[in-house]
């Protein structure tokens, strides 16, 4: 059973896919830092300091380009001076957001950026706003970032690193309509105001400063924020999870659920596109010239915990359906990359929808990291406008568009097109007219398999993983292309 879908694809754009909208987020939480990223020292697995390199081996493949750390809710009551020095000296502390866990913050501000070099990407640190002081916040940049002669960087020579670490990405609180102090717009504005105003600019590192922003459809928030703050921010967050049956007291199991469970998560995670849209509309009021960034930076698949786990700990198995979900929220992004410049996936390791797993030793990789996998190619690259023409995806009368996609051209002139089929039973052939744009051959690759509930596991990690994908042909100008019933493809037009 197949049906169409018609896509028109120009070349009439100058903007970037920025290669930030890949970038994830590490917070202090279950297993994401602290067995996760961060290991035993006996565990026998190959590590630089105690950070697990089969870890960073695999995130280095797919290119992210950024990491969020530490919070999350955990940042508003972090106190960075508590995570350097001689680590037998750091005081313990009690994790009270996430399981109540005492941790000993033997993974610091050194160690996290020790991390991001190994991983060659840019650090994102969030200050904290909730419990924090203006002059704590003040002090962390100067111990990072200033180049000159002061007891802050005294003390941060003494903790072996004499160079300044030029951390750019800045964020001011975190949810501090919630979690992060249970502010109103109005009071977080004044505050973001006054935390920024002390969070200086050294040499070589002018801060991006990155507001609290709102959560889902909170328009009054943006509204707000755009109003008293506007281009005084580099950024403005937004976080918005999807959630498989809406309820956040019952959100719905990670690997068992049924066809209309997966409609309907497919239909929350595409709100994302009108979360957005509106968000972006509220902004072009005040910033026309879209100079200030929507970092969505907290985004993804929120589940019950696997059964037998730690609910503080937020550690969910991951599906072929997160696959989906994050391949249509990464076409979002790309087709709204005028205005969303960041973004995080929430969270790399053993957290939430993550990229990697891990059980003592061993180690799998998402159907979720393959789909970032798939989709670096769209890293900086032009941005290629679509029109499309879907046939819906209808389960119980209930209807959502079946199809999504964006485009790329990459520097070396490489056209690329990553489709997603959500729906769970019917193949859609896609006719993609191209335009002015020139091309001769097309190869592609793909994601998927024989049930959407499928899943990796420690035993067989290689469950789905990306095919090569032979069933793109090229007519005139267009390409055309039978996308089967639950799967993400990627294109390469040359
Ligand atoms: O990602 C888990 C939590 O979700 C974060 O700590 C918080 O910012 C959000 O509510």
């Amino acid at each position: 059973l197949a049906q169409t879908a018609k896509v028109t694809v120009s070349n009439d754009s100058k903007l970037t896919i920025s290669r930030n909208i890949y970038g994830q987020f590490a917070e202090h939480l279950g297993r994401g830092i602290y067995d996760g990223f961060w290991v035993d020292p006996k565990m026998p697995v190959k590590k630089q300091d105690r950070i697990r390199m089969d870890i960073v081996e695999a995130l280095r493949k797919i290119k992210i380009p950024n990491l969020r750390w530490p919070g999350g809710c955990f940042a508003d009551e972090y106190h960075w001076r508590d995570g350097i020095g001689p680590r037998v000296n750091r005081p313990k502390m009690v994790n009270t957001n996430w399981g109540g866990v005492t941790e000993d913050n033997s993974f610091g501000t050194h160690e996290f950026l020790e991390l991001c070099k190994l991983l060659g990407c840019e650090p994102y640190i969030s200050g904290n706003v909730g419990s924090g002081t203006v002059q704590e916040m003040s002090n962390w940049v100067e111990y990072l970032n200033f180049d000159g002669q002061s007891p802050l960087t005294a003390m941060r020579k003494l903790n072996g690193h004499p160079e300044p670490f030029n951390v750019s990405f800045w964020g001011v609180g975190n949810e501090s309509w919630g979690c992060g102090g249970n502010m109103t717009p109005e009071y977080y504005a004044n505050e973001f105001k006054r935390y920024a105003t002390f969070a200086k600019d050294y040499k070589n590192a002018k801060l991006k400063k990155i507001a609290t922003g709102p959560s889902d459809g909170d328009y009054n928030w943006t509204e707000v924020m755009m109003k008293n703050v506007g281009t005084r921010m580099w950024g403005m967050s937004l976080h918005c999870y999807t959630l498989p049956t809406g309820n956040w007291n019952d959100k719905g199991s990670a690997t068992k659920f049924t066809e209309a469970q997966y409609f309907n998560t497919m239909k929350n995670c595409l709100r994302m596109e009108e979360f957005v849209t509106k968000h972006s509309a509220i902004m072009d009021k005040y910033d026309p010239e879209k100079k200030v960034a929507l970092v969505v930076d907290e985004w993804g698949v929120w589940t019950n915990v696997e059964p037998g786990t730690n609910p503080g700990f937020l550690y969910q198995q991951n599906s072929l359906r997160d696959a989906l979900v994050a391949g249509t929220t990464l076409n979002i992004f790309n087709n709204h990359c005028d205005r969303v410049k960041m973004a995080a996936l929430a969270q790399t390791i053993n957290v939430l929808q993550a990229l990697v797993l891990t059980q003592k030793e061993k180690m799998l990789l998402t159907p979720t990291y393959h789909v970032f996998d798939l989709y670096k190619v769209h890293q900086d690259a032009k941005y290629l406008p679509i029109k499309l023409d879907a046939p819906d995806y209808e389960v119980n009368g209930n209807k959502i568009p079946a199809v999504n996609l964006s485009a790329s051209q990459d520097k070396e002139g490489r056209v690329h097109l990553s489709l997603v089929n959500i729906d769970d039973h019917k193949d859609i052939v896609v006719t993609a007219n191209m335009g002015d744009i020139k091309w001769n051959t097309v190869s592609g690759q793909i994601l998927t398999s024989a049930n959407v509930t499928d899943i990796n596991t420690f035993d067989k990690p290689n469950n789905i993983k990306i095919e090569s994908f032979n069933n793109a042909q090229k007519d005139g100008d267009k390409v055309v292309v039978k996308i089967p019933a639950h799967s993400i493809i990627v294109l390469e037009l040359k």
